[in-house]
């Protein structure tokens, strides 16, 4: 069976695509999905192509459990809408940078990642680069209620079986 690709897109790549890549890379190996899902991550922008995540996402995963150490920045391309299935942007400019990008037919379908997040109102996960350690603790309680959300939802619609 094809696997389900599932793309992670924020504005440089080092600070919250990065968290939401690896949470809900997290939750596909909890249940036990991993042959059937794959995450990446990439950024509307190109500044930090080949960088690590931002020492204080890794941080902040870190103390809940998350690993981000593998990972290295990359730039969201055109392609990327014909090889993943579901493109999950965190705010309102990187949609539509997304969408400026999306080929006309193309197979990748494009959301608010924070559609998924159920008990949070905001509609945006806010860019915590230029803010203080506090700005990584909101992001991350966003993106894990997002990625537990995101996961029912690929579920329901490939009639997926969890492990657990
Ligand atoms: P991200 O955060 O989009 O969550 O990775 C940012 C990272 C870098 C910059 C802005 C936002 N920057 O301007 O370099």
């Amino acid at each position: 069976m094809q696997k389900i690709r599932v793309l992670m897109v924020c504005l440089g790549n080092i600070c919250r695509s990065p968290m939401a890549h690896g949470v809900f890379q997290a939750r596909v190996r909890a249940h036990g999905l991993e042959s059937a899902i794959e995450v990446d991550s990439a950024g509307t922008a190109g500044y930090h192509v080949g960088a690590r995540p931002d020492p204080r996402a890794r941080e902040e995963a870190s103390r809940r459990g998350y690993d981000l150490d593998q990972l290295r920045a990359r730039q969201l391309e055109a392609d990327d809408f014909e090889t993943f299935d579901y493109i999950l942007t965190m705010d309102e400019a990187n949609y539509r940078n997304a969408q400026q990008i999306q080929p006309n037919g193309a197979r990748a379908r494009l959301h608010r990642f924070l559609e998924f997040a159920q008990d949070h109102p905001e509609r945006e996960v806010p860019d915590p680069y230029y803010g203080g350690p506090d700005g990584f603790v909101h992001v991350m309680d966003l993106v894990e209620a997002a990625s537990d959300g995101l996961l029912d939802h690929i579920c329901r619609e490939h009639a997926l079986e969890r492990v657990s």
